[in-house]
Order: C-alpha cells, then structure tokens, then sequence
C-alpha cells in the first residue's frame, strides 16, 4: 500500500525528466521524421529483430525497395526474405508480406487507426499495435518491451517476475497509468530509449542519469538485479549436416517447407540428426541422399560450427561432396549456378557457409 502511494507520487517527477532527457538525447532516425503507419510498422517489426544501429539499413533498403506499403503487397515473397536476410525469425518478414498483401488490397492501403483493428493485422501484436497506433495516431497506448519492464521495474522497484502473468499485467497496468492523453508517441519512444541508451541492462552509468535522485533499485542496490525473470529459457540442442555438392560450376539447393522459423528459405541439402553423429555415421549421410549412381566423393567435413537461436543451439556441419554429373540430382534438388548463389533467400548460418565457401 505504501509503496503504491509512493509511486503515485514519483509518477510526475519521472515523466518530466525522462521527456527532457529523449530531447536532449534521441537519436535522429529516419522513422522519427515521418508518422506514416507504414514506416513506422516496418520500422518496429524490423526492430523486434536487431538494434538501432543495424535496423537503420535494413530499414532504409525495404523503403528503396518498396518506398509504400502496395510495392510490398506486390512482391515476391522470395525478394522480402532476401531483403530480410540476415534479420532471423523469418515468419516476421512472412507476415510483413501478408499484412501488407491485406492492407494493400483489403483496406485501400490504410492501417486502421483503432487500436483492436491493428491487432487483428497478421503479425501484428500488443506491442506493435501501441507502437503503430501511439507514434502515427496517438492512441493512448503503452508500448510495453524490454526497455521499458527495465526501466519500470528498476526506478518503481517492482519485483514481479516480467514474465510471470502477474508481472506482465502489473507492468501493463503501470505503463498505462504513465501513458499521457496527448505525445503518447512522443512519451512510449522517450521511455524506450532512456532504457536503450541511459538504463541500459548491464553497468549503467547511475552517476549520470538524471532520475538518479528517486531511482527506487539505485537507493536499494537493486539495479543489477532489475528487472526478475522467473524462467530459464531452455535451449535444445539441434544437429545439422548440410551437403555442398559440388558439381563443376553448378551446387544443390532446397527450400525448406517445415513449419518453422526458417521456413521458405533456400538452404544447401540438410540431414539432422538429435544426436552429434560421429565420423563413420557422417560418411555415411550422403549415401543416403545422393544415389550411387551420381558417384559421390566426399571431400571435406567441416568443423561443427555453433549457432545459438532464443531456444535452440544448433551445431552444423558442411559435408563438402563432389559429382561428375550436374544432371544427376536435378530432379531432387534445386540445380543452381554457384555464381548465383547470393541471390536466394537463406539463413545467416547458411550464408556463413557460403562465405566460407567462397563461391559467389
Ligand atoms: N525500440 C523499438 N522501437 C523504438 C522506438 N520507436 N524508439 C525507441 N526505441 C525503440
């Protein structure tokens, strides 16, 4: 009870502060100057997936490419992912495309500017729709992410796990008692970026932060702990051996089609295993892809090289095969031209194959 009231009252003084400080400390972003829904959806599904500082490019190449939501509606679903490649989790670029086929087609081209329709959109979540609906329209919604649970649960001390569904409605409830009438565009970005640059998750500069009079976790030797999370993600551990054929001046591809965050995207033939296989066991894969007939020899295996996902760590492996035949395995795969290569859609661990490989 007591700490509610004093929260009430600190209300006030860190709204003040934290908007004097977003003036005197934003960064100057493409997305900032405009209140087109369009950018600014874009530019908050592409910041779902990576900093600011990278976001800015990829952010940049889609409005070259599609400079209005309909270029987007009209493109092959292939030249959004390669766009988006490197970005991860491609169902987000997946439902980009969808949404913009139905905002396209659907609503002449314009978001709704009501905050349950925008969550109706495919992709399109709590977050996303405060994010959309506060900076184009002002609606008065909180846009609730990592930043924010860090700089709320530090400077009101609160310390319900964020994900805990109990956390999750506290914080929400909080965040819209903050949320003005009017610059709530204005007011969810400045909380955002106090928590991207000022309050930032490791070593903060506490010294020099302008709310350090009233932080709640700095009096209680609390910021390091700040904010709590309940879980361990747990990660499972994935096997991947994929074949480079080397067939002259041609390889094999396949597009994945399982129902996963890769999905659609090109990737050189891929056996898995649950198990890291050992040598004899991965000499053997080929043989059960590539026909006797082709006359496969392998080359080279690689090292297994690491690659972490939120709940997954995969270990892959590049069997490097040679055929004689181009021909023999174009029925099953996808023949491609090596020099061609950089033109499909693939996954940032594949393209560190391609790298390696030097073949484009
Ligand atoms: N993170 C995601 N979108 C943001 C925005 N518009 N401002 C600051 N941080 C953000």
């Amino acid at each position: 009870m007591l700490k509610l009231i004093a929260l009430s009252s600190n209300m006030s003084i860190f709204l003040h502060k934290i908007y004097h400080w977003y003036e005197k400390h934003k960064r100057p972003l493409p997305w900032r100057e405009t209140t087109d829904p369009y950018k600014i959806w874009l530019s908050e599904i592409i910041l779902q997936q990576t900093r600011i500082e990278q976001g800015k490019s990829y952010y940049l190449n889609f409005i070259k490419k599609f400079p209005t939501i309909h270029y987007l509606a009209e493109a092959e679903e292939d030249d959004v992912l390669k766009l988006w490649q490197g970005l991860g989790y491609y169902s987000r670029a997946r439902n980009l495309h969808v949404t913009a086929k139905h905002v396209s087609q659907k609503l002449k081209g314009k978001f709704p500017k009501n905050f349950n329709e925008l969550l109706q959109l495919k992709g399109i979540g709590p977050y996303t729709a405060a994010a959309v609906g506060s900076i184009a329209f002002e609606l008065p919604y909180p846009t609730v992410d990592g930043n924010v649970y860090r700089v709320l649960s530090r400077y009101f001390g609160i310390e319900t796990p964020i994900d805990s569904s109990k956390g999750k409605k506290d914080f929400y409830d909080l965040a819209l008692k903050l949320t003005p009438k009017k610059n709530v565009g204005f007011h969810n970005q400045s909380i955002m970026e106090f928590g991207a640059l000022q309050c930032i998750p490791k070593s903060p500069d506490c010294e020099n932060c302008p709310l350090n009079d009233s932080c709640w976790a700095l009096a209680n030797r609390m910021v390091a702990k700040l904010p709590i999370k309940e879980k361990k993600t747990r990660q499972r551990n994935r096997f991947f051996y994929y074949l480079f054929i080397d067939a002259g001046s041609f390889t094999f591809l396949e597009k994945r089609t399982e129902n996963d965050i890769w999905q659609n995207l090109y990737q050189f033939p891929l056996k898995e295993s649950v198990i890291d296989l050992n040598d004899s066991e991965i000499i053997n894969l080929p043989s059960g892809v590539i026909p006797n007939s082709c006359n496969p020899t392998i080359k080279t295996i690689s090292s297994p090289k690491k690659h972490i996902l939120s709940h997954q760590v995969i270990y892959a492996r590049l069997i490097y095969v040679e055929i004689k035949n181009s021909d023999c395995l174009k029925d099953q795969f996808i023949k491609v031209n090596k020099k061609d290569i950089s033109k499909f859609a693939v996954s940032r661990l594949v393209d560190k194959f391609i790298q390696e490989l030097k073949i484009n």
